[in-house]
């Protein structure tokens, strides 16, 4: 792909991992695409500027006035000279202030004064990165438009500690940026990628409501977040999403191909089986009832009429079902909570439910569980056991479709 023309900022922030800059520059100069680098004072302890600059064949900004020259470097201009701003390392320094909107250097105030998509990379060591004030940082910025987050991964880290939060790879970021620029001719508009153009994903989420009498019900606390959320990641990519969705207080998302309200696992059973056939790929992540009363009472059950036991009988497992019918080119996607052993009953639900991604969501993890907007999940596949970081839940459900993507297209 060509990438003559293509305008980077490159904002580097003071963390080791500043020395992979250095790599990103060369392989998107070596690409055609015009990089300036933009630094804090710390990066330039990492990295020298002379390095930086022979890479980029451009000086390297880190002051607003170049004293040696007299010359004020005009932030509001390379912030509307980008067609795409990334910021890599990016530190929790930085990102704090990014969420926070301060502008105590020329990086910042170029972040501030960019109209172009964002893009950061977090770098930290794994206490920090795991800290409720970067979280709440990260949350933040992932919620405003044209922004995005690679990673980051997890790994060994300076510190000597290993966990999560190493910078994402060079070649990855470099390889997001192309998949980005292929997909779109106009940078204004968020990316919409066409890797799932004309494929069909089902997606299934939120709580169902098992009725006990007119006012009463079984259900349970899924807030239905990561499946909507996983259908919006479907969209940007292309795809043409049907979302059978139980009761929640969301708003489903924009350009959806079909959407069916449903209350009981029963209603969600029939709504799944219409759909059953055209899917190319399938999603159950509502956290269906497992079991539903015999009967429901007509009207309201009075008080007065004492306690009575309520007779429950088991719902359809309609994932396992799906499983038991599946095509060989359908691929279905499990999601399982559990609280203990959670790996081993993973891996059995993956087996007994014919999944071929089973998502591992453990509610004892903070930062996982109900109604967030973040969660930390494993992903069980043929490709093996893959660990993905605390992030909110707009970014697993970008690495999960990752992975689907891997597994769906390339194996
Ligand atoms: N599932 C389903 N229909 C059901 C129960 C579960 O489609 N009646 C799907 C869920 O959407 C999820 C997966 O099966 O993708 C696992 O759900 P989970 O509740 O964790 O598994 P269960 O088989 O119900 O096992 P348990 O409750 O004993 O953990």
């Amino acid at each position: 792909m060509d990438w003559a023309g293509r305008k980077i900022l490159l904002g580097i922030t003071g963390s080791i991992a500043a020395y992979k800059a250095t790599w990103i520059i060369r392989q998107l100069k070596s690409k055609g695409a015009e990089v300036q680098v933009v630094c804090s004072t710390d990066a330039l302890g990492f990295v020298t500027p002379l390095t930086l600059a022979t890479l980029s064949e451009r000086p390297v900004y880190t002051e607003f006035v170049r004293s040696d020259q007299g010359e004020w470097v005009n932030h509001v201009a390379l912030g509307l000279w980008a067609d795409l701003m990334l910021i890599a390392p990016c530190s929790a320094h930085t990102l704090a202030k990014m969420a926070g909107g301060l502008c105590d250097n020329l990086l910042m105030a170029v972040y501030l004064s960019a109209r172009c998509p964002v893009w950061f990379a977090p770098a930290m060591d794994l206490d920090m990165w795991k800290h409720p004030a970067t979280s709440r940082n990260v949350n933040e910025l992932i919620s405003r438009p044209n922004h995005r987050m690679l990673g980051p991964a997890s790994g060994a880290l300076a510190s000597g500690l290993s966990g999560v939060g190493r910078m994402s790879e060079p070649q990855e970021i470099v390889d997001a940026m192309e998949q980005w620029w292929l997909s779109t001719n106009d940078q204004a508009r968020p990316p919409v990628l066409d890797t799932w153009r004309g494929k069909k994903v089902l997606i299934t989420a939120g709580p169902t409501r098992e009725a006990i009498d007119d006012v009463r019900y079984i259900s349970n606390h899924s807030s239905g977040k990561m499946g909507y959320t996983l259908a919006q990641a479907f969209l940007e990519q292309g795809a043409e999403v049907m979302l059978i969705s139980g009761p929640v207080s969301l708003s489903p998302p924009q350009g959806l191909q079909s959407f069916v309200a449903v209350e009981s696992a029963l209603e969600m059973h029939q709504a799944v089986e219409k759909y059953q056939e055209q899917f190319n790929v399938g999603i159950f992540c509502a956290a269906v009832a497992d079991f539903r009363p015999v009967h429901k009472k007509d009207g309201k059950i009075k008080k007065k009429d004492g306690v009575s036991p309520i007779a429950l009988v088991a719902n359809p497992d309609i994932l396992a079902e799906i499983g038991r019918n599946k095509r060989a080119d359908q691929f279905l996607v499990g999601f399982a909570l559990e609280t203990e052993n959670g790996l081993a009953e993973a891996a059995r639900k993956k087996s007994t439910k014919q999944c071929d991604l089973l998502v591992l969501n453990h509610l004892n993890d903070p930062g996982a569980g109900f109604g967030l907007d973040t969660n930390q999940v494993t992903l069980l596949s043929n490709m093996g056991i893959t660990e993905l970081p605390l992030a909110p839940k707009i970014e697993i459900a970008r690495q999960i479709i990752q992975h689907i993507t891997k597994c769906y297209f390339h194996s």
